[in-house]
């Protein structure tokens, strides 16, 4: 995704909680070891901690609420549109989905086609949806994870860019296995992000391929 002669490219986080993803990418490109950088963060919440990790960090955070464009689902486009007015405003190449908790529409999908990825808590396309942690416990399934995949309009149905593996212990609860599966987040998430800005994946229908070296610009 990165042009010839750039060093990074632009991203545009939304997010509606906690934020711990968000704060793994900021690290990340701080180190340098994501060659990106957050331009702006916005949030579909008002108040949520995401917004805080990007004020510390000097970074734009902006909240944008869809029930200012009417009753969901009527103003998701119009919400999308004002999405994508502020995402494009900061140059944003790719828009990461950082526990946002809203399904995308085609107004966001179609102004970003292919440069929208999310994080889901599961080894899809076990799982999706909400509460994946919980549904894989009470499923009994005894490895779980976390899978990053370019969204599209499905649910949680998007081609897989990277999914890595944990253990389910017999003494588990929905907290223990969150925290287990967010280490693997907070790694698989910047390096899918550190895949496409080195222009390192290719998509044939739904298999994404990584490409051991950069390819040719
Ligand atoms: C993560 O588990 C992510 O997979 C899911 O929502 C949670 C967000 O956590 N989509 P955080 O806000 O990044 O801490």
């Amino acid at each position: 995704m990165k042009n010839e002669g750039e060093e990074k490219i632009s991203l545009g986080v939304l997010v509606s909680g906690r934020g711990t993803n968000l704060q793994a990418i900021l690290d990340g490109c701080e180190k340098g070891e994501i060659p990106a950088e957050v331009k702006v963060v916005i949030s579909n919440r008002p108040g949520v901690k995401a917004l805080e990790r990007a004020d510390a960090k000097g970074v734009p955070a902006k909240v944008v609420e869809p029930k200012d464009f009417g009753k969901w689902p009527q103003c998701k486009g119009p919400y999308e549109k004002k999405l994508v007015e502020i995402l494009k405003s900061y140059g944003v190449d790719l828009v990461v989905l950082a526990g946002y908790d809203r399904l995308v529409g085609e107004t966001l999908l179609d102004a970003f086609p292919m440069k929208v990825i999310n994080i889901h808590p599961a080894l899809l396309p076990a799982f999706p949806g909400l509460n994946a942690q919980k549904q894989a416990l009470e499923y009994g399934v005894k490895v779980s994870g976390a899978t990053v995949f370019f969204v599209d309009l499905s649910v949680d149905g998007g081609p897989i860019i990277l999914q890595d593996s944990c253990k389910v212990m017999e003494d588990d609860t929905v907290a223990t296995l969150s925290d287990r599966i967010l280490e693997i987040e907070h790694r698989i998430l910047p390096e899918a992000i550190t895949l496409i800005a080195d222009n390192r994946l290719t998509v044939e229908g739904r298999r994404v391929r990584i490409l051991t070296q950069d390819r040719e610009k």
